[in-house]
């Protein structure tokens, strides 16, 4: 296991529209090594999810694995490792919301977001089983999210509002305060996907 590089924006590879994974590949060395060392890549940089895009392996998988509780991400609910092989996503309810989002490729930015609240994933598990969970709320915006590297989409092409991009740390100085006086901004919690 190997913590990689994350490729930054700029980086063809993340403009790419990454191919789906083969049945027969999904038990081989080679993907689960390239798993593991998604794994080890998420933890060492400290994000929340991560796509294969991102260590540079255009392929259509993506991990989600959210710590829960008090983190530095604010108070989230814990989401177990999740790793996804071909996802697709069905929306339930078209209803959007906007988080400030982050991105392992974009370091150091936060923009506003909307999307929608309500969505039902598909996917392939690594035994090659289909698998459908639904998500609401943040963890719907984190799946959207990491499913939009699979078709070289990154979160500023989703800015509605080009105000509403920042640095973090201008964001944590000048946004956040704003935001926990209840102004019309939105939710607030950070994510680095
Ligand atoms: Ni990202």
């Amino acid at each position: 296991m190997a913590v990689r590089k994350i490729i930054r924006m700029g980086h063809p590879v993340l403009r790419r529209r990454a191919r789906p994974l083969r049945r027969e590949e999904l038990d081989s060395v080679v993907l689960h090594r390239l798993i593991a060392d998604m794994v080890d890549t998420l933890h060492d940089y400290g994000g929340i999810g991560l796509a294969a895009p991102q260590v540079n392996e255009s392929v259509r998988l993506a991990l989600i694995e959210i710590p829960g509780g008090p983190t530095r991400y604010g108070e989230l609910d814990h989401v177990p490792l999740t790793v996804c092989v071909n996802p697709e996503i069905e929306i339930v309810d078209e209803t959007a919301a906007g988080y400030w989002e982050g991105c392992l490729s974009i370091p150091g930015l936060r923009g506003f977001v909307e999307r929608p609240q309500h969505i039902r994933v598909h996917f392939l598990d690594l035994g090659g089983e289909r698998r459908e969970l639904e998500a609401t709320g943040f963890l719907a915006t984190v799946f959207q999210h990491e499913f939009d590297h699979l078709d070289g989409r990154l979160f500023v092409d989703r800015i509605k509002d080009p105000t509403r991009l920042a640095f973090e740390e201008e964001f944590a100085r000048y946004v956040l305060p704003l935001e926990r006086e209840g102004e019309p901004a939105g939710e607030s919690a950070d994510a680095s996907a």
